[in-house]
């Protein structure tokens, strides 16, 4: 057994989250963290609200409400859509959480202590418009590394280039839209990024086990142009971590804030603290995740997140874990997502383009779209979702395959035993040669889902249920029952033994579907196939169950051109910054 740390990239507070957001960090960390808890390993599965920076204050100021207030808001409507996804975080924390106000002003006091923190005089853009400096997101222009026209002052979404405001060409302000911005004086702390750019690189260099993707943007960044840049980790702004060396007062940087990227990744850590604290754990409890000197040497820790995110992972974050002096867990393995594109385009949370958390569970249950956001995961490049390739693969693997074979199933035994595995009848040659091709297909699923590969692992089950209505298929249960009932026992209860399989080895995808199939055949836990021989042999005669309903309906091409139409136009309400 062993001890996984698995945290998602945390999302912004600011408005609820496209399905590009969910696939491309929240839903796979799910799916992996609920793999390898099946699997017998002690898992710690955290994510968080991104509550910080000028998305949450823009969007606050939009929504006409107090930034503390429209954070508290949002991040109840975000922890109910992750409820209803089925995303099982031990923890849903917020970054403005106490425990990440100690915590960051902790690694501060650290990073200054070893000397990777300076204090840099600098010109920054000022708006008289709006009576403000314009930092990160407040300032829009266009990026002078590939032309992007909406670039914000942080990083350019298109290129990914980490940015800083001053570079932009033609900059506005994302507030007012003014032009007549100035640049002003004032005192920032940097990051002194720079100094820690040997160690970084070796420490990725010997990351050999890392994705290609992962490896090479962290390398791009560290080599590229003038190298790691020391990075600017405060803001002239209200709303944020207030600037301290540990608990003492920071002189000179009084009502300045942490930027939003330096105490967000630091609530991985403060959530697993909020998680403790919430279950009424000392700090021990959150200690031994995160402290290689508190218990957490044996911990294996991976991150799950999108492109854009890796940057701050491979460099920034690192810089403050190894800068701190103090022996925190660097994480181990880092699983990142290339993009969904919709309907030919971006998901955008500005344009409000695409469908959201909120909107995609009234038109589809969780489960549905679970299983084909994760078939169809941007893993090796970026993945279309189109509302014909929706339906198509939600008609095809779940309702004609799964859905289908559990029907057939537990109807044609109730009609002709009841509703109890059959009794007669012994397995044969049959049930040996599906057993055999389900272990080879079960050995290979598992592999994927160690390796990560969720796209794959996603085939092999699919390629198990597939294997499940060919033996049915051939077996043909309702044509021998007459001539031989006890042949008909026997393939009933090997079909049932399969659902019970299926119950357990999909839950990492559809946990409500094994939810309820579990509950059907009245199974008590849910346990891990050893052989496919030995489990398929599990249920024995006389074990009752209940004729689940209709697990997954037919998506109709009506429904699919109403879909399309009703998801064709921008969001008013999406609430973005
Ligand atoms: O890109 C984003 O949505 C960021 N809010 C992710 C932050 S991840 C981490 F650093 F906490
Ligand atoms: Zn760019």
């Amino acid at each position: 057994m062993e001890r996984i740390l698995i945290t998602s990239a945390i999302p912004y507070i600011n408005g609820i989250k496209h399905l590009g957001n969910l696939v491309g960090s929240q839903l796979p960390s799910d799916v992996y963290a609920r793999y390898m808890r099946a699997r017998g390993h002690e898992v710690m599965h955290i994510c968080a609200t991104d509550a910080h920076g000028p998305p949450a204050e823009i969007a606050a100021q939009k929504a006409g409400k107090p930034v503390a207030a429209y954070c508290a808001e949002m991040w109840a409507v975000q922890k109910d859509l992750s409820d209803r996804f089925g995303l099982g975080f031990d923890h849903f924390g917020r970054s403005s959480s106490q425990r990440n106000h100690s915590l960051t002003q902790h690694f501060a006091g650290q990073l200054a202590a070893a000397g990777l923190i300076r204090a840099v005089s600098e010109r920054q853009v000022y708006s008289p418009t709006d009576g403000r400096f314009l930092p990160d997101r407040y300032i829009e222009g266009t990026c002078p590394n590939c032309g992007y026209e909406s670039a914000r002052g942080d990083q350019c979404e298109n290129c990914t280039k980490q940015l800083e405001p001053t570079e932009l060409i033609d900059p506005r302000s994302a507030i007012s839209g003014a032009t007549d911005l100035e640049v002003r004086e004032t005192t920032h702390l940097y990051l002194r990024q720079s100094a820690m750019a040997e160690r970084l690189e070796h420490w990725i260099q010997t990351r050999t086990d890392w994705p290609i993707l992962t490896t090479s943007i962290a390398l791009k960044w560290l080599r590229d142009g003038d190298g790691l840049q020391d990075r600017g980790i405060t803001r002239d702004l209200d709303w944020g971590i207030p600037v301290k060396k540990g608990t003492e007062p920071w002189p000179g940087m009084e009502g300045k804030v942490f930027y939003v990227w330096f105490d967000a990744p630091i609530e991985y850590i403060a959530a697993t603290a909020e998680w403790a604290d919430a279950t009424g754990q000392d700090d021990a409890a959150w200690l031994r995740w995160w402290r290689t000197d508190r218990g957490a040497e044996d911990v294996r820790y991976v991150q799950f997140m999108g492109k854009d995110n890796v940057p701050f992972h491979t460099l920034s974050f690192p810089v403050t874990i190894l800068g701190s002096g103090e022996p925190w867990k660097l994480v181990d393995y880092i699983k990142a997502f290339n993009y969904l594109t919709y309907q030919g385009g971006q998901f955008s949370t500005s344009q409000g383009r695409g469908v959201f958390m909120d909107q995609a569970l009234e038109v589809q249950p969780a489960d549905v779209w679970r299983w084909w956001l994760m078939a169809n995961v941007p893993e090796s490049s970026d993945s279309a979702f189109t509302w014909e390739a929706f339906q198509q693969g939600v008609n095809k693997d779940l309702s004609a395959v799964l859905g289908n074979f559990v029907s057939r199933v537990t109807k044609f035994c109730r009609a002709r035993f009841g509703e109890v595995v059959p009794e007669g009848g012994a397995y044969g040659p049959a049930e040996a040669e599906a057993s055999a091709a389900i272990d080879t297909r079960l050995r290979a699923y598992e592999a994927a889902m160690e390796a990560m590969e969720f796209r794959k692992a996603a085939g092999e089950l699919r390629a198990i249920w597939v294997l499940g209505n060919e033996y049915l298929q051939t077996a043909a249960p309702w044509a021998v029952f007459k001539a031989d009932p006890d042949r008909s026992a026997a393939i009933l209860r090997f079909a049932l033994n399969l659902i019970a399989l299926y119950a357990a080895i999909s839950a990492p995808f559809l946990p409500f579907t094994a939810q309820k199939l579990q509950t059907a055949l009245n199974l008590e836990t849910q346990r891990w196939p050893g052989t496919a021989a030995d489990a398929l042999a599990e249920l024995a005669g006389g074990h009752s169950f209940q004729v689940p309903d209709n697990l997954f309906a037919k998506i109709t091409d009506d429904e699919r051109d109403a879909w399309q139409a009703r998801f064709a136009g921008k969001r008013a309400e999406a609430g973005a910054a």
